[in-house]
């Protein structure tokens, strides 16, 4: 259980031959760049495919931050002339926060918008957020710590009707709910290869065709003079097959109904001790953030040793701190300190639901919670 995939049978078996035999720079004119060039291009296709957008929309990066990080500098270098202001949330990855305060530095506005106690975001709050100096809304797909879905398709038609750029980091989105960069009505949307099944370091931005970014990488001009540096068909081949097999979401059917029952088990031991973080609808099927009330989520960790789970609170000098993320949702501190994310994965079984189930039950500080009735330990 843990938010990273492992490389998916089938995408290691098309890297496979990269490593081998297909050693050629997709960008030579000679025999070898051939297979090399064939696969880059047929794995553009397929993440294209998946996203619901032209080939010619892919821009191939070393994974999701690399992503978010073009779009706001590459949106905001190639239009501060006209506009210097960003709007964003709360709660977005570290991936978004960082390099809009890197662009604070250099003189960017920035607002973060607010979010509910579900983690949303309110698409009025956003309208009244934008200004003539608004060049970027960048709001995530689903948030990586409680699963929340943010109303994109709204908010990007907001933006729209203001005429400004909208981007979405759907790294935590892709492959687990269906993605149409149409239906969104995005111009932008990162994905990263280790949440969908291909290996770390690579990942890829849509950006709409017509929208300018100026390169992070400057050099010669692969991906269209969008990101220089020989492109890697190895990977790029693992995030197509990757991206290929997320087009079937079958499988995520199959997950949530398990993630709903590790819930209503959780529910039925704990009862009024536990509480879910994130919005009960609009939600990942995979994320289960579940806070164990009065418990540190570190300690209840040790004791699941070999289950990779990760806590939203953390312990700084003797004082527990919550993620910024269960801050914004205003989260207090008894119930964040105790949050536990578990994400499920294609992989996951219903026997190792239930033994996680069994080992929190049997927790020295959960089993008291378990069996005090209504008593705050
Ligand atoms: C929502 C979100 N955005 C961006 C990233 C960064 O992706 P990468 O690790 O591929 O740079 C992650 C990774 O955890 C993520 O969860």
């Amino acid at each position: 259980m843990v938010a990273s995939t492992p490389v998916d049978p089938a995408v290691a078996a098309t890297i496979k031959p990269f490593l081998a035999n297909h050693f050629g720079n997709p960008s030579s004119g000679h025999w070898a760049a051939a297979p090399a060039k064939a696969a880059l291009e047929k794995a553009r296709g397929q993440i294209a495919a998946l996203l619901g957008c032209e080939d010619d929309e892919i821009v191939f990066t070393s994974g999701g931050s690399e992503a978010n990080n073009l779009a706001l500098k590459g949106v905001y270098f190639a239009r501060r002339d006209s506009g210097d202001h960003i709007i964003t949330t709360r709660i977005e990855h570290p991936a978004i926060i960082e390099p809009c305060r890197f662009l604070e530095r250099l003189g960017a506005r920035i607002t973060y918008l607010a979010v509910d106690r579900f983690g949303r975001v309110d698409p009025d709050d956003l309208s009244r957020a934008i200004t003539p100096r608004t060049i970027l809304i960048s709001i995530m797909h689903a948030n990586n710590e409680v699963g929340t879905i943010q109303p994109i398709e709204e908010c990007a038609r907001i933006a729209r009707e203001h005429g400004v750029l909208f981007h979405t980091d759907a790294a935590q989105s892709v492959g687990k709910i269906a993605i149409d960069v149409n239906g969104l009505g995005v111009d932008l949307l990162s994905i990263a290869g280790h949440k969908v099944y291909a290996p770390k370091g690579v990942g890829a931005l849509f950006v709409r065709r017509g929208v300018s970014l100026e390169p992070l990488i400057h050099g010669a001009g692969h991906e269209s003079g969008r990101r220089a540096g020989t492109e890697s068909a190895l990977l790029a081949a693992g995030l197509g097959e990757a991206c290929e097999l997320a087009r079937d979401l079958d499988s995520m059917g199959r997950v949530r109904v398990l993630r709903d029952h590790f819930w209503r088990e959780l529910q039925d031991r704990f009862g009024n001790r536990v509480a879910l973080n994130g919005d009960p609808e609009h939600r990942l099927p995979n994320t289960l953030n579940v806070s164990f009330i009065n418990c540190i989520g570190a300690e209840i960790l040790k004791g699941l040793d070999g289950v990779a789970a990760s806590t939203g609170s953390a312990c700084h000098s003797g004082r527990i701190e919550l993620s910024a993320v269960l801050e914004a949702m205003g989260v207090t501190p008894e119930v964040g300190m105790g949050a536990i994310r578990f994400s499920l994965g294609r992989g996951t079984t219903r026997e190792e639901i239930d033994a996680v189930t069994e080992r929190l039950s049997g927790l020295p500080g959960t089993a008291f919670m378990a069996m005090s009735a209504g008593k705050t330990v």
